[in-house]
């Protein structure tokens, strides 16, 4: 029987593998840790204890003096606008929980700990990477690249795990598709009120792509929360899992031009006649464009593209160039617009819906998400080799977490949405 640490516990991430440990009947104990409450306690195996992971290692000893567990999820993040201190923030966060373990005397107990990191491990904030991403794929450090808060924190797994007799499990997901309110990065959330909100706020209801015409005809991969957390119970108990990183994503390669057809149908929007007419889409009175902008120079492609080792260079020298990131409806100003907010107070008044979800809503992680003109692909190879056959359709994922946010009054319910009409007809 093993029993379970999960840090993070109220995240998209972590939050998916508490539902997913209490459906496990190999776990008989799951102790879940955050500074705020987990909103319920949906089995009796959960035991939930505040922590504060920017506490020191002996005041966190004392909120876990009766915790322990065989296997760590460790799914705990803060963002910083500042990578340096991102780095600093979240490299420190797990080695003083790692102390504060040693201090009770139950990191010997710790058999694995699972760290989920993401898909920055390839550089996909700085630009274009090379694809599909390999696990294999360089690390992008020393230069004038900027630090990176994963590799601080697997530093830190890595360094503890000898002396301390844990094995490890590091996983990238790609955008994360799941439930979770107040968080740092939400695609859901903030796409399916976008799509609520232009049903009545957008004339004739028509719902632009506000990303770029790039993005649009791009391919991606996403994460299903729940197909993460499988991946996560996986890892911790395979034996060949030990010390291994790995991509997780569903499984399936997607796009926007697949996607937004059905998003438009699902919240009962039109597709535009023409979806990039160019320019800032003055037909939407007020609703700016943004870039384009340029990210890291050079893109993270240029070092596999320039490298002169076999196995490894591409003999593509002119890759060089930084990639853009352009929104032609810009998404924080538009949850800024006089229409915009009149249609959401409609929305909000009548199915009774969350105004945090609103305010916290992650514009700015949207902007990036279709905002940026280049594929995002990841390879599965290397874990369907090792046993893994786990997968999950994309668009069945958005669905389902629409489904869930509106049973949670984050979204209106869309059988009534679907009757509205825009506001200003
Ligand atoms: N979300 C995505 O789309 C996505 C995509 C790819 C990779 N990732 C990666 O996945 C990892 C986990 O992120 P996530 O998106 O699951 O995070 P999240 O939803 O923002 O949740 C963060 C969790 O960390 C906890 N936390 C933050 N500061 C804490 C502190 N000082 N002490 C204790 N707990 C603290 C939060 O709880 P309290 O605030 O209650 O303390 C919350 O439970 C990160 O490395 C992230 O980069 C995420």
């Amino acid at each position: 029987m093993a029993t379970a640490i999960v840090t993070g516990a109220t995240g998209i991430t972590g939050s998916a593998i508490v539902e997913h440990l209490c459906k496990d009947s190999q776990y008989k104990q799951i102790f879940t840790l955050s500074r705020s409450q987990p909103s319920s306690s949906m089995s009796d195996k959960i035991k939930h204890a505040h922590m504060d992971l920017q506490s020191s290692a002996e005041d966190m000893a004392k909120d876990l003096s009766h915790v322990s567990g065989s296997v760590i999820f460790f799914c705990a993040y803060l963002a910083r606008d500042d990578e340096g201190e991102a780095a600093k923030v979240n490299g420190a966060m797990l080695q003083n929980f790692l102390d504060a373990l040693k201090i009770t005397g139950e990191l010997k107990q710790v058999k694995r700990i699972v760290l989920t990191c993401g898909l920055k491990q390839y550089g996909v904030h700085l630009g274009q990477p090379k694809q599909p991403m390999h696990e294999t794929d360089a690390i992008l450090e020393g230069g004038n690249w900027p630090p990176n808060f994963y590799y601080s924190q697997q530093r830190v797994l890595m360094d503890n795990a000898k002396a301390n007799g844990y094995t490890w499990t590091v996983t990238f997901p790609q955008d994360v598709l799941g439930f979770a309110k107040g968080n740092f990065m939400n695609e859901c959330t903030a796409l399916g009120l976008y799509c609520s909100v232009a049903k009545l706020a957008h004339p004739d209801s028509e719902l632009p792509f506000p990303g770029s015409k790039a993005n649009y005809m791009a391919f991606n991969c996403w994460t299903s929360a729940n197909l993460h957390a499988k991946f996560c119970l996986w890892a911790a108990q395979a034996p060949n899992a030990a010390n291994q990183m790995f991509n997780v994503v569903n499984g399936d390669t997607e796009s926007w031009q697949n996607l937004w057809p059905r998003m438009a149908a699902r919240f009962g929007c039109k597709v535009p006649k023409e979806m990039f007419p160019g320019g800032d889409r003055s037909k939407y009175d007020g609703f700016e464009a943004s870039g384009p902008s340029d990210l890291h120079d050079p893109a993270p492609v240029a070092v596999q593209a320039t490298s002169e080792e076999v196995g490894i260079g591409m003999g593509m020298p002119d890759l060089k160039k930084p990639s853009t990131l352009y929104q032609q409806v810009d998404t924080t100003k538009w949850a800024k617009d006089p229409k915009v907010m009149k249609a959401w107070e409609t929305l909000r008044d009548k199915y009774g819906l969350d105004q945090q979800a609103f305010d916290k809503a992650t514009w700015g992680f949207l902007t990036f998400v279709l905002g940026r003109e280049y594929s995002c692909v990841t390879s599965m190879s290397k874990a369907r080799k090792m046993g893994w056959n786990g997968y999950e359709d994309t668009w069945d994922s958005f669905e389902e977490t629409f489904d869930r946010l509106e049973k949670a009054k984050i979204l209106p319910p869309v059988s009534q949405l679907k009757k509205e009409t825009p506001l200003s007809s």
